[in-house]
């Protein structure tokens, strides 16, 4: 088949909207090169401060629609259409997929199965149109976390706010939480975390579309993998459902002071950080 390729420079900080809104376009498969996702000797690397994004598309009209938002909406953005030659793409975006331990867990490809490390507690991720394969630093830093966590606490209840393929959740549950919830507002993900519980023989999560306000009960442990601006926006709905421990990433380094005091004037004591690459979490107690 003949593919279209966008390449996009952009700043790092716009890379993930960008690469949201070339699927919003109909890519069918993005490349990312950035600080965490450096290249091989003899592809060209982003300048400093920037990420190239390259979308995928089997249609040149979805391309040109998708260059044409993105230079409108990105300032400084530079974008560059061309053919692709020939190539199996459903077979090389694979190798963009990485595999993950962390802790006890396991995260990887269903592909991997047979070479997935027999003592970990394993989780095979489809990478399609959610997040949450388990190798973003954002999910490592989570998934560390619920590692820790569930440590100490066999039986927690757990909510996942944003919880994309469900890799969160599904770690925690399969590390002992008792009731574990899992929320997120596209309804795709959704759908796709639903398929990849079946996929790993898991049982109990109780997935769904469900608005924060709805949700009954409040929950020992609370993970939040969303950006800085929606965890702010958040702050009011999400803190009255922490029994115990919150947990938030997504949020780059700069941004940390503005989320940690939005969840600080809603009562919650800010506990540690844990930085990985440009990327922050941020772990909070409630004082009984
Ligand atoms: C960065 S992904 C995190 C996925 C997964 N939890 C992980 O850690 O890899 C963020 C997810 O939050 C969802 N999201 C964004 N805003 C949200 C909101 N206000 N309420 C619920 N989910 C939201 C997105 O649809 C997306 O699936």
């Amino acid at each position: 088949m003949a593919w279209v390729s966008l390449t996009i420079d952009v700043k790092e900080p716009d890379s993930e909207l960008v690469q949201s809104t070339l699927y919003d376009f109909g890519a069918a498969g993005l490349e990312i090169r950035d600080s965490q996702n450096p290249v091989m000797p003899q592809v060209r690397k982003p300048a400093a401060g920037d990420a190239i994004v390259i979308g995928y598309f089997e249609s040149k009209g979805d391309a040109e629609e998708a260059k044409a938002e993105v230079l409108e909406r990105f300032l400084g953005a530079r974008a560059t259409l061309e053919d692709v030659v020939e190539r199996d793409w459903s077979v090389a975006w694979r190798d963009q997929i990485k595999s993950v331990t962390v802790g006890r867990l396991w995260i990887g490809p269903p592909w991997e199965r047979a070479t997935a490390p027999k003592g970990k507690v394993c989780l095979f991720i489809e990478p399609k149109m959610a997040f949450g394969t388990g190798d973003h630093p954002t999910t490592s830093l989570c998934l560390a976390a619920v590692d820790d966590f569930m440590t100490g606490h066999p039986g927690a209840t757990v909510l996942d706010v944003g919880t994309g393929t469900g890799v969160l959740a599904f770690a925690a549950k399969k590390l002992g939480a008792g009731r574990t919830v899992a929320v997120d507002n596209d309804a795709v993900a959704v759908a796709l975390a639903k398929e990849c519980a079946q996929e790993n023989g898991i049982e109990g999560v109780e997935l769904s579309t469900k608005a924060l306000p709805s949700l009954d009960g409040v929950f020992d442990l609370v993970l939040a993998n969303i950006l800085a601006n929606t965890l702010v926006e958040l702050a009011p709905l999400l803190a009255p459902k922490v029994k115990g421990r919150l947990v938030l990433a997504g949020v780059l380094v700069p941004q940390a002071e503005e989320v940690k005091a939005a969840f600080v004037k809603q009562g919650l004591t800010h506990a540690q950080d844990v930085v990985q690459g440009e990327w922050i979490r941020l772990d909070f107690t409630r004082k009984p």
